[in-house]
Order: structure tokens, then sequence, then C-alpha cells
């Protein structure tokens, strides 16, 4: 698979860090120019632009929060007025707030909600929109949380349900457009955001339950994103591919004896 994006444009959400980074250098690096989306952290998304195009591909910098509608609209209004087009809608940025199910509240329903699903309903309009005419590709990344209830993750479990619902809807509706949708959900990956997590669930030991052997890389995620970008996964629409080294489908004690 190389350099079979070329010539495409492609939006990244949340590509300054962690694995929408990885996402962004991995399309890139199969041809395609990148829009690098971020919010708070505009060091991070500059560095990724920097080295995209260190690539030998174009690289824009966008700043919008994704969960407010009116800034998602402005994005997409930039990218409609500097390229008029769009091929690849990666919606990778994620938020949310991790508490047990008995203390969430509204305003932490709606923050994770918005950033989670309701900007991926908004963005994939607007990127179908964009797509017209000459079909694409568009990948929402979910987690393990939308079927497996893991400790103090229930508001964005919810959030990922709701994408992943949302992939197998717009699916059907644009598949007549030429549009492949699809979504890649991963276990525990070593980001920033998650490393704390792994700390305070001290117990359970990722490795230990992983089949693999390792724990699951931000490149694990983006080389699966970058074949659903491509031709060869034409055919596949409106699935989850589970990237997770088989951790969804062992069990602690199967896990156990794998280390004997
Ligand atoms: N890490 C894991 O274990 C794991 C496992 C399964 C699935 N995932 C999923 O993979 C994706 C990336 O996760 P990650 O671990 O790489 O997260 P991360 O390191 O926390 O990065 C989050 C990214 O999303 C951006 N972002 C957050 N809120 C945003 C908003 N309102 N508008 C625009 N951008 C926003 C951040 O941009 P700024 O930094 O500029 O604010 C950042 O680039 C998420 O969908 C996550 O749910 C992660």
């Amino acid at each position: 698979m190389s350099q079979s994006l070329q010539g495409k444009l492609a939006l990244v959400t949340g590509s300054g860090r962690g694995i929408g980074r990885a996402i962004a250098l991995k399309l890139a690096s199969e041809g395609a120019d990148i829009i690098v989306n971020f919010f708070r952290h505009r060091e991070a998304a500059e560095k990724t632009a920097k080295d995209i195009e260190a690539i030998g591909v174009k690289a824009e910098v966008i700043r919008a929060n994704v969960g407010d509608p009116a800034k998602a609209d402005e994005m997409f209004d930039a990218i409609a007025h500097n390229f008029g087009h769009l091929d690849i809608f990666i919606n990778n940025a994620a938020s949310g707030v991790w508490h047990s199910v008995t203390e969430l509240d509204v305003k932490d329903w709606e923050w994770t909600m918005n950033i989670n699903a309701r900007a991926f309903l908004l963005c994939s309009q607007r990127a179908a929109k964009l797509m017209e005419g000459r079909g694409g590709k568009i990948v929402s990344i979910s987690s393990l949380g939308s079927f497996l209830a893991l400790p103090t993750y229930a508001m964005i479990g919810v959030s990922k349900a709701a994408l992943e619902a949302l992939t197998r809807y717009l699916a059907i509706e644009l598949a007549p457009k030429n549009i492949c949708v699809n979504t890649v959900a991963a276990s525990t990956v070593e980001t920033e955001a998650i490393k704390f997590y792994i700390e305070e669930q001290g117990g359970l030991n990722i490795l230990q339950i992983t089949p693999a052997g390792r724990m699951v890389t931000p490149e694990d995620v983006a080389n699966v994103v970058a074949f659903l970008c491509s031709e060869e996964a034409f055919m596949i629409r409106g699935q989850k591919i589970i990237v997770d080294g088989g951790m969804s489908i062992t069990t602690p004690r199967s896990a156990e004896k794998e280390q004997d």
C-alpha cells in the first residue's frame, strides 16, 4: 500500500497529538495532504504539520473545538474556501469525564456527547457535502468501552456506542454517494490521555490480558485507518475493526496461561 492516497485531501480531527497525530502521519506517508485540526495545543499541531511537510505532502493547521457546532462549521467553511473539496475525514478528536455512572451529571453528558458523538454527526454531514461527486472515506475512532463496562469509563463508553451507531447509519446513507464509512476501535493505547488511567487501574495489567504480547500503539491504529481509506477496503461498510491484540476475546485465565 504505497502512496495509495496520492492527491487526496484528508482532515484528521485532534491530530496534533496521540493517535490522531499517528493517523495524520500515516495518511501523509501514503501521499495525502493533511488538514491538522487541534483545540488546545497549537504547538503540537504545528509540530505535526511540520513533520507532515517533511514527508513531502502539504499540511494546513486549523483550530476548532469540534464540540461547538459554530466552530466546526467555521473549520469546514475554511476547508470549502481553501480547497473546495475533501476526500477523507477521520473523526478522531475526543474528550470526556471519567466518573462512575452514579456520579454523572448533565454537564458531563453534554460535554462528552457533544465532542465525541454530536461532532461526528455534524462534521460528517459537512464532510459528505465536500465529497459530493467524487466519493470519499470517513473513519471514526472508537474504543472497547462502547461494549465493555470499563471502570469509570461509562460516559465515554456511551458516547462511543453512539458514534458506532452513527457510523452504521452514515455508511448506509452515504453508500450511494460512493462514500465508505467505518470505525476503528482500539483497546488501551499508551497516549498522554490514558497514562493516568493505566496508573489508576494498577490492578488491571493490560499487557497481561493482551494475547499479542504487547500494548497497542498509535501506529497500530493508524495502519488500519489507512487501510480503510484505501480502495482495497471499498467493500467494507459500516464495520467496526477492533485493534486490541486479542484482548476483548480472551479471559484473564487464558491470558495467564499464555504467560506460563
Ligand atoms: N488512548 C487510548 O487508549 C484510546 C483507546 C481507544 C480509543 N481511543 C480514541 O482514540 C482517539 C484519540 O485518542 P488519544 O488517546 O490520542 O487522545 P489524546 O492524546 O487525549 O488526544 C486527544 C486529541 O483530541 C483533540 N481534542 C480534544 N477535544 C477536542 C475538541 N473539542 N475539538 C478538537 N479537538 C479536540 C486534542 O487536541 P488538543 O490537544 O489540541 O486539545 C488531541 O489532539 C479518541 O477518539 C479516543 O477516544 C483512545
